[in-house]
């Protein structure tokens, strides 16, 4: 994961199954549609038929080519990636920098070449002098509670403060990027983080790649923590890569 095989993932075909059927769509096409949500908070999972989301403690052994070249697309259309600490440390992040493609797409349609990268810990368990800011395009943000070190990322991040306890407050933290004009908002996870913003309902769009696997086992859901009632989704479409599934899902809208 994490821009992993982004070259080879270029060549690799995805059709889209519904609607509108068609065979091996571009990566305009497929960036076209993820375009259409305009303001959204989306996030981006990978699973195992069997509701795995990680394969030996990590997520990359689910994904294929497909999976990556879909992930570098959702990057390409995000304002700003949101991680949770617990899938920087377990994923070994490093500084989010989209492939060069990307980065020129980004740029004929008026953005930055980079989106910004935040990061959530609410013990503030990072490193200020890790590669993720020390070598990061743009100044990443850190979002974290009160009474935090803050003063030691002074000058590798941004940092928005709130929430109480080890928690951050999701609606608050979402507000924060959403007012410094980072409209489309790209969640990467992990399960914790997938949690919470779906406790404070604010999940637009689910993206999730089925992996063609049985993992069994103990492994992670993609989801963690207590909902008050089950979220009901509405599918935006279906996209498949051999036996890969690339699904969408968005907010079940009224009527
Ligand atoms: N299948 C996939 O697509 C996928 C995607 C991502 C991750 N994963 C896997 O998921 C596992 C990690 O799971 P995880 O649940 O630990 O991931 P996580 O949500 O990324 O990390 C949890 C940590 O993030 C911070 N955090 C998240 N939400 C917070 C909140 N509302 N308030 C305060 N802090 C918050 C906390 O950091 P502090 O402890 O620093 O306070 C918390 O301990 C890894 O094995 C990773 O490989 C899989």
């Amino acid at each position: 994961m994490a821009g992993a095989g982004v070259a080879e993932a270029q060549h690799v075909t995805i059709d889209r199954v519904w609607p509108d059927p068609a065979d091996d769509l571009d990566d305009e096409a497929l960036v076209e549609a993820l375009r259409e949500a305009g303001e959204v908070l989306r996030v981006n999972f990978v699973s195992s038929v069997d509701g795995a989301a990680t394969r030996d403690g990590l997520s990359g052994g689910l994904g294929d080519a497909a999976d990556r070249r879909y992930f570098e697309l959702l990057r390409r259309v995000a304002d700003v990636v949101v991680v949770g600490a617990g899938t920087v440390r377990a994923e070994g992040y490093g500084p989010l920098r989209v492939s060069d493609a990307s980065a020129a797409w980004r740029e004929a349609h008026g953005l930055p070449p980079h989106p910004v990268f935040a990061i959530v810990s609410g013990r503030l368990d990072l490193d200020p002098a890790s590669r993720i800011f020390t070598e990061a395009p743009v100044r990443p943000i850190v979002v974290t509670t009160p009474g935090r070190d803050v003063a030691a990322f002074a000058d590798a991040a941004d940092v928005i403060v709130c929430g109480a306890g080890d928690r951050v407050d999701a609606d608050a933290a979402v507000g924060a990027l959403r007012a410094r004009g980072l409209a489309r908002i790209l969640s990467e996870g992990g399960p914790t983080m997938f949690g919470a913003l779906l406790a404070a309902d604010l999940v637009d769009e689910l993206c999730v790649t089925v992996s063609p696997a049985l993992e069994a086992g103990d492994a992670r859901r993609i989801a963690a923590g207590e909902l008050p009632e089950p979220r009901a989704l509405e599918l935006a479409h279906v996209l498949r890569s051999g036996s890969t599934l690339l699904l969408r899902y968005r907010r079940l809208t009224a009527g």
